[in-house]
């Protein structure tokens, strides 16, 4: 099984008017199962809409997407994947709690259960004392970690995010690094994770993907190979070089 394939994807906002777009062109892209694949690349380059397409959430122009072997519009029907936003998507009338338990609602996860699994993950993002809030009553930060909570709740075959950590502090960001990691190997979750930051792709990805200013085309893939994803990993020459090889791709 291959977790997605993304083939001679095309795509344009507004066609055929005076404000259309050329977003994405002829993007090619492969994540293999259990690979862990970061987007990186300029601020409007495609990011958010190369994974929204992935998603199915836009229609592509032209070109396919498939995840996990199946069409995306199927895949999606089958809730093959959990997706964190740059926006959190919070519900505002829904507690933090039964924010995270969507998810499993959906699944028809029953109420016992659900609500274990979403304190466990509100415990996992630090947030085990706002379970009751609401998110307009939490920071920007805070409300991110619940989508956090929410895309890992169901513990998805893909995971598909943009930017998740952007809104955090250096601490947090790296704790949930290493809990993003240690889930996803626990549970071989594929990931497409955005960022912008460099150290961030390095550390997390088994690949980076270096995209270029719009229309958005991939222009480099590096494959990171650290000797461990922990403190020794993030000090090891080879996590320094690699950050060098995809500054260098940026440039380019
Ligand atoms: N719904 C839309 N309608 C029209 N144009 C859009 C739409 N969504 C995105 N675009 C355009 O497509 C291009 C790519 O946008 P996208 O959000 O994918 O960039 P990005 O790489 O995620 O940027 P950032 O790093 O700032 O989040 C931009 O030029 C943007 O203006
Ligand atoms: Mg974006």
């Amino acid at each position: 099984m291959t977790a997605v394939v993304v083939s001679g994807l095309t795509k344009v906002f507004n066609q055929g008017r005076g404000d259309e777009v050329l977003a994405l062109s002829e993007v090619d892209l492969t994540v293999g199962d259990g690979e862990f694949v970061s987007l990186i690349g300029p601020s409007g380059c495609g990011k958010s809409t190369l994974l929204r397409l992935i998603a199915d959430l836009i229609e592509p122009t032209a070109g396919t997407v498939t995840v996990a072997d199946r069409p995306a519009a199927q895949a999606r029907r089958e809730q093959e994947y959990g997706i964190a936003f740059q926006q959190a998507g919070l519900f505002e009338w829904r507690t933090v709690r039964r924010n995270v338990e969507l998810p499993l609602e959906l699944r028809g996860v029953s109420k016992a259960e659900r609500r274990a699994k979403a304190d466990r993950m509100l415990e996992l993002v630090g947030l085990a004392d706002f379970a009751g809030h609401y998110p307009g009553q939490l920071s920007g930060g805070m409300q991110q970690r619940v989508a956090i909570a929410r895309a890992l709740a169901v513990q998805p075959p893909l995971l598909l995010m943009d930017e998740p950590f952007g809104a955090l502090d250096e601490m947090t960001r790296e704790r949930l690094q290493s809990e993003l990691l240690s889930i996803c190997a626990k549970t071989g979750t594929s990931t497409v994770f955005v960022t912008h930051s460099i150290s961030e792709a390095v550390f997390l990805s088994d690949r980076v993907v270096v995209m270029s200013a719009r229309p958005g085309r991939i222009t480099a893939s590096i494959e990171v190979k650290l000797p461990s994803r922990d403190e020794a990993g993030r000090q090891a020459p080879v996590y320094f070089e690699k950050i060098t090889e995809v500054r260098q791709a940026l440039r380019a």
